[in-house]
């Protein structure tokens, strides 16, 4: 094709194929059971998808308002007060976007400015970083280590200076599936009172916590809500994550900023889809039984490995499991994975490629959302290494 000579100064020299893309092909290839990408087996209730085929042959497929439907909005605020008694101004403060990545993004485009500093904790979803350095910020990356993966709070305050700008957050986690407890609350809490530190708090997997353990949503608290933006994924909780919808709620001041983003980044999102998720998200039930159907999944993962010669990290949340194949091999953990696809037809992602410098802990993720088919398969493979 001509054009091929054209100089073009890359943004993200660092940024190449995503490993998903990697592992879904390399897998494919292969023919191996696919428990890499976070994705579930499982398709979207066939009440909502009826909703959505009701919406559209209503006619409702023109642009939606830019900040999302009325509807939807409303059904949002009234969740988050059911949950967790927290006012939401539906009008001024929720955004509905195109998934969780989306927001992300639009949140990190209208606030952080060239040479700001925002804090990662790795390892970390693969979108934060990038983000921060196409606006011209620094990502400045503190590492949560195995197994526990908590945040070290210590060297988050012996960071913060002048240039901190925000600090992203991630609970339940991806790629370790830790939980933020009430400690790092307080943390969080003490080192952001009297700063202008903003918060992104990333919960798209808000519905997955296991053994009782409850989601700290930063909607449960005003004094940190008041600089956060929140940001959730109707793809994680209703199996439909090709739909790409999601929603960011944020205080009135910075969703202002937001917003000026968010209308010429994509303007609005898919009319139909809003108006079918406005009626669905009022099914408490809906959500409310995901924790137990994951938690489900992940027993039952665990059980058929007991006897394998991985080791279970502990895993508190969201829809991954961490094995660490220390036992059985010193490879690079890319290495091992790659070889796991390829000679033993199960893929996984290794997580040192959720570091930037790419540390190897010899672990890697493994989604259990999938039919319990395919988590049997799964585990007898693994189990004959
Ligand atoms: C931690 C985390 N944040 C955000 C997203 C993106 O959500 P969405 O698919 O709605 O864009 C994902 C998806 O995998 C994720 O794991």
């Amino acid at each position: 094709m001509q054009g091929s000579n054209l100089k073009i100064t890359t943004k993200l020299p660092e940024v190449s194929t995503t490993i998903f893309t990697v592992m879904s092909a390399l897998a494919n290839e292969q023919n191996a059971i696919n428990l890499s990408q976070g994705f579930p087996h499982f398709q979207p209730d066939l009440k909502l998808q009826s909703l959505v085929k009701k919406y559209m042959e209503m006619g409702l497929n023109q642009y939606a308002p830019m900040a999302g439907i009325i509807p939807l909005r409303k059904a949002i605020a009234e969740k988050y007060r059911d949950l967790y008694v927290a006012e939401i101004d539906f009008e001024k403060e929720i955004t509905i976007t195109a998934g969780g990545t989306q927001a992300i993004f639009t949140s990190i485009l209208s606030v952080v400015n060239k040479d700001d500093e925002v804090i990662i904790f790795e390892p970390a979803y693969d979108c934060y970083a990038p983000t921060v350095e196409l606006v011209g910020g620094k990502p400045i990356f503190i590492k949560l280590r195995a197994p526990d993966f908590r945040i070290p709070w210590d060297e988050v305050r012996a960071v913060l200076g002048s240039k901190s700008r925000m600090i992203i957050i991630n609970s339940p986690h991806n790629p370790t599936a830790s939980l933020l407890d009430s400690t790092d609350i307080d943390a969080l809490t003490e080192i952001t009172n009297n700063s202008d530190l903003l918060i992104l708090s990333d919960e798209v997997y808000e519905h997955t916590c296991f053994d009782g353990r409850e989601h700290e949503s930063i909607l449960r608290y005003p004094h940190l809500l008041k600089r956060s933006f929140v940001v959730f994924s109707f793809g994680k909780t209703y199996h439909s994550t090709g739909w790409k919808l999601g929603y960011c709620i944020a205080p009135e001041a910075l969703m202002k900023e937001f917003r000026k983003v968010h209308q010429f980044n994509v303007f609005s999102v898919n009319t139909p889809f809003q108006y079918a998720f406005a009626d669905f998200v009022k099914e408490k039930e809906q959500y409310k039984s995901l924790n137990n159907i994951y938690q489900q999944k992940r027993d039952l993962f665990l059980n058929l490995l007991k006897d394998s010669k991985f080791s279970a990290l502990p895993c508190h949340g969201t829809y991954f499991q961490l094995l660490s194949f220390e036992k059985i091999s010193q490879m690079y953990d890319v290495d091992f994975a790659r070889e796991l696809t390829i000679e033993h037809k199960v893929a996984s992602i290794p997580i040192s490629v959720f570091y930037h410098d790419k540390m190897d802990q010899k672990i890697l993720r493994f989604c259990f959302a999938k039919d319990d088919d395919t988590l049997i398969k799964a585990a007898e493979k693994l189990n004959s290494i």
